[in-house]
C-alpha cells in the first residue's frame, strides 16, 4: 500500500480505533485493497462511520487471534464474488437458480463455507453498503420501538443485529432461526464470544417450511436471506403471519448483487416493493445504498449492487 493510501485510510477512522484495527489488518494482507476501502470510507457520513466502529469493536473479538486468516479469507470471498460478477455481466443473470444448486456448491462444502462465512463478517464493516443498512437498523429501526420488544431475525448469520438487538433495553425476549445446523452454530458461538447474557432462542428450521409459531413478534429482521430463495414471497407471507398488528419488519435485501449462494434476483427496488407490498405490508421507508456510495441512478442503470433497506408494518 503506498502511504499515501495508509494516511488517508488513518484520517479518515481517527478516534476510531476498531475500525482502524480491522482496516491494518486487511491491508497488511492485501495491500492492493486500500485503494477501495480509501473510497468506500470517505463516502462514509459520521453516523455510518460510528456504525462501523461498533461493528468493528464486535468483530475484533470474532476474529481476536485469527486476524490475517479472516483477512486472508476476505480477499478469497473477494475473488469468487469477482467471478460471479463476470457472469452476471455477461449472462445479465445470476449463475445459479436454485436451492439444491446451491446447497451443492456452497452450503454443503465445509471448506468452502468455513471461508466465506469468515469473509462475509469483514464486509460488515469494509463495504459502504452493507454498513449503510447496519446503521439503518442501528438507527432508525431499533430507536424506534416504542414499547418492549420481541425480536425475531430470519438468518441470523454472525449475530451482529442480535447482539445489538439485545442491547435495547426494550428488548424483551430474542429468537432466531436458520436452515442450517452451521450457520446456527456460528450464531451461538459468535453470541458467547460476544458476551451476550440475554437468553436466545435458536431454532433450526426452513422458513419456506415451517409451521407458525405459536406468538407474534413485535419486530421482525430477515437481512441478506430473501435472495437466497428459491420463492421469497413465500417467505414474506408466512412472515406477515408472526407479526403483532403493531409490530414492523427491517427487511435488507440486495439488488444486481451477485455471489455464489444468491439465486433470485432482484433487479429493481420496484420488485422489492412489489414483494413487500404483496405480502401485505405497507412500506414506511425504502432506503437505498449502492456500492462504494456511488450515485442510486447511475449504480441502478449500470447493474452495480445496491442494498435495499425497508421498514415495513402489517398494512
Ligand atoms: C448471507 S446469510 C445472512 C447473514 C446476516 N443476516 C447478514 O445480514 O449478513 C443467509 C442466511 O440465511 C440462511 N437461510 C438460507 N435459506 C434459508 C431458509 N430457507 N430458511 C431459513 N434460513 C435460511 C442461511 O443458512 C444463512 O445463514
Amino acid at each position: 500500500m503506498s502511504d499515501d493510501k495508509a494516511a488517508e485510510l488513518r484520517a479518515l477512522t481517527a478516534g476510531r480505533p476498531h475500525t482502524t484495527h480491522v482496516l491494518e489488518t486487511v491491508i497488511a494482507v492485501w495491500p492492493e485493497h486500500a485503494g477501495y476501502l480509501v473510497k468506500s470510507f470517505a463516502a462514509r457520513s459520521p453516523a455510518m462511520l460510528d456504525a462501523t466502529e461498533a461493528a468493528a469493536g464486535a468483530a475484533r473479538k470474532l476474529i481476536a487471534g485469527q486476524e490475517a486468516k479472516f483477512a486472508a479469507d476476505y480477499r478469497w470471498t473477494c475473488d469468487q464474488l469477482r467471478d460471479e460478477e463476470l457472469f452476471f455481466h455477461r449472462e445479465g443473470r445470476y449463475r445459479l437458480s436454485t436451492f439444491a444448486e446451491a446447497n451443492a456448491e456452497v452450503y454443503s462444502n465445509h471448506d468452502y463455507m468455513g471461508r466465506y462465512v469468515n469473509g462475509l463478517l469483514l464486509t460488515q464493516l469494509l463495504w459502504y453498503n452493507h454498513v449503510a443498512t447496519f446503521e439503518m437498523f442501528l438507527n432508525q429501526v431499533l430507536p424506534n420501538a416504542a414499547r418492549p420488544f420481541d425480536y425475531l431475525e430470519v438468518g441470523p448469520g454472525h449475530g451482529l443485529m442480535v447482539y445489538f438487538a439485545a442491547q435495547s433495553p426494550l428488548c424483551r425476549t430474542l429468537e432466531a432461526w436458520d436452515v442450517s445446523t452451521v450457520s446456527l452454530r456460528e450464531t451461538r458461538a459468535a453470541l458467547d464470544t460476544l458476551g451476550l447474557t440475554k437468553p436466545v432462542s435458536l431454532v433450526e428450521t426452513d422458513i419456506l417450511q415451517t409451521k407458525r409459531p405459536d406468538r407474534r413478534f413485535d419486530l421482525v429482521v430477515i437481512s441478506e436471506v430473501l435472495e437466497h430463495l428459491e420463492r421469497p414471497h413465500v417467505a414474506l407471507d408466512f412472515l406477515r403471519g408472526c407479526i403483532a398488528d403493531d409490530g414492523r419488519i427491517f427487511i435488507n435485501v440486495p439488488l444486481n448483487s451477485p455471489s455464489p449462494d444468491h439465486i433470485y434476483l432482484f433487479s429493481t427496488p420496484d420488485d422489492v416493493r412489489v414483494l413487500v407490498e404483496g405480502a401485505g405490508f405497507k412500506v414506511d421507508q425504502m432506503s437505498l445504498f449502492a456500492t462504494q456510495g456511488k450515485r442510486i441512478e447511475s449504480a441502478l442503470a449500470n447493474r452495480i449492487s445496491v442494498s435495499a433497506g425497508v421498514i415495513a408494518r402489517p398494512s
